[in-house]
């Protein structure tokens, strides 16, 4: 396995991804990782990952020096590599001018970093995005590749078992940087390809047999990706020693309790307790406005309905949650704490002191090895590949006070906009699209009569992590469809518009 140690940049779980990509498994560790930790983990290579402070800052983060001396593999990106630069003794410049985007990289040897690369006349397009640069090799180090800007854009010292890159392997706009990422941890490390989600499944069925025993095990289902899967994997290793809790909260999408009640009950065969706790949220939301109001009293009655449901069960060991391994991953404060804009992490949450040990099997895996886990168990596209949807549901979409009036015209629309983006081929290219009704009413002419109804608006965007999003560029006709189709078959609703604000400045979600 990869050692990461990581020191701060946006792309760290990049790295992981395309290393693991690699079927080489790696963990992130922070940059200030102590030695014995890094030893414990007895990893077969260790990268450097970049980050945005200068070697020069006053507080520059720097790793312990005693990874130079474990005898593994060490390759510096970026950041990561003005390190070496600067800690070997070479020359690191402090440059005004910081290089941004694409480059031309000229490979100057092709022995082991850049082996069989799929390019020509050694020449690739990498992206670059750094401020300093190293000037001067240290002793022993050779230049391994140049840009026009950068003579060292690539450097090595077998003998030391260090490489070192200036550009970013790790980013789509790289080409051919898996490949590089890939030479890192085969060729340089000697790593085997082990890590794929056939042998995480087969693996982790054990672990959670000889974890659970006997015992019991309790999960809250949300129809969610990670939930889901969740579900099914702790099935196949326990069986009926699972239950599943599924709460209608009333803010759900059309026909979804039915069909979480028709997947996991009726054909995967798992004990699923369907709670439907509408009336309960609808009445705790009643005159309710204010977006984090809505949040705060839509997470806090979930936790309540589930505490009443699980007295109701009976008592269980174990609580199954679908935690990710980037809500694992202690962060590392570089750049120091960012602001709260929404309070996500309170919602759909569980409490943490709740009498129970957790049953986690997703702690190490990214969304996308999830679905793969979840394709990998024969789960339905439909499951493995849904948008993500917030914990308060439509409680965040219809604007203003929620009813349910206003949820069933949401609702409604909300499924024309699914129907059609699904049957545009639209739905996999996009990370989320959903309809939002406005607190609104305009004037409009049906007939020969005025009417007086509701605006709503449609969002799709993509985006690969949400953090940040730009609109969709969904074809003309398709948007024409939606509109006639939800003005003409939704009562209530008698004008259509589409956002095309990115984020940032705006959020995905309206309120
Ligand atoms: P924003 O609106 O902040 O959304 O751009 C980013 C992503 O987070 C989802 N989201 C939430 N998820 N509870 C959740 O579980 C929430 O309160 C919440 N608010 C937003 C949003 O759907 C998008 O995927």
């Amino acid at each position: 396995k990869i050692l990461i140690l990581d020191f701060g940049s946006q792309y760290t779980q990049l790295i992981a991804r395309r290393v693991r990509e690699s079927q080489v498994y790696c963990e992130i560790l922070p940059f200030n990782t102590d030695i014995e930790t890094i030893r414990e983990f007895a990893p077969r290579g260790i990268i450097l990952s970049g980050g945005p402070s200068s070697v020069f800052a006053e507080n520059a983060p720097f790793p312990t020096a005693q990874i130079f001396n474990l005898n593994v593999p060490i390759l510096g990106i970026c950041y990561g590599m003005q390190l070496i630069g600067y800690l070997e003794g070479g020359a690191v410049a402090k440059s005004a001018l910081r290089e941004f985007g694409r480059a031309e990289l000229i490979i100057d040897n092709t022995e082991d970093l850049f082996a069989d690369l799929d390019i020509i006349d050694n020449t690739c397009t990498v992206w670059m995005s750094h401020g300093d640069k190293v000037e001067r090799l240290p002793d022993g180090f050779e230049a391994i590749a140049h840009t026009r800007n950068a003579p060292i854009a690539a450097m090595r010292n077998p003998g030391k078992q260090i490489w070192a890159i200036q550009f970013h392997p790790e980013v789509v706009h790289t080409y051919e940087g898996t490949a590089m990422l890939s030479n890192f941890v085969h060729r340089i490390c000697g790593c085997e390809s082990t890590w794929n989600m056939a042998n995480f499944i087969d693996s982790k069925i054990e672990e959670i047999r000889a974890t659970v025993g006997d015992r019991q095990v309790l999960c809250a289902l949300s129809g969610g990706v990670d939930s889901s899967v969740a579900a099914i994997l702790i099935h196949r290793a326990i069986g009926d020693r699972l239950t599943c809790v599924f709460v209608n909260n009333g803010l759900l999408r059309k026909n979804e309790p039915e069909a979480v009640v028709k997947t996991f009950r009726d054909h995967y065969q798992i004990n699923l307790h369907y709670e439907d706790a509408t009336e309960r949220f609808l009445e705790k939301l009643s005159g309710v406005t204010d977006p984090e109001r809505k949040r705060k009293i839509i997470g806090n009655e979930f936790i309540y309905v589930f505490e009443d449901v699980k007295r109701q069960l009976g008592s269980f060991d174990f609580l199954a949650q679908g935690t990710l391994y980037p809500d694992v991953i202690e962060s590392v404060s570089v750049k120091g704490p960012s602001a709260v804009i929404k309070s996500h992490h309170n919602v759909g949450g569980l409490p943490e002191n709740m009498d129970f040990e957790l049953l986690e099997p997703f702690r190490e895996l990214f969304k996308d090895e999830v679905r793969l886990v979840g394709l990998e168990l024969g789960m339905p596209e439909e499951i493995v590949h849904r948008h993500p949807f917030p914990g308060p549901g439509l409680g965040i979409r219809v604007l203003g006070e929620v009813t349910k009036e206003r949820l069933d015209v949401l609702r409604d629309a909300d499924h024309i906009l699914l129907e059609e983006i699904k049957m545009a081929g639209l739905y996999r290219t996009i990370w989320q699209a959903f309809a939002v009704l406005l607190p609104v009413n305009t004037v409009g002419v049906m007939g020969d009569e005025r009417t007086y109804e509701n605006a709503c608006a449609l969002r799709a965007v993509s985006s690969v992590d949400g953090m940040t999003a730009d609109w969709s560029h969904i074809p003309y006709e398709v948007l024409g469809r939606i509109s006639n189709r939800i003005i003409n078959e939704v009562h209530g609703i008698n004008r259509v518009v589409y956002d095309i604000s990115s984020k940032p400045p705006g959020t995905i979600e309206w309120e």
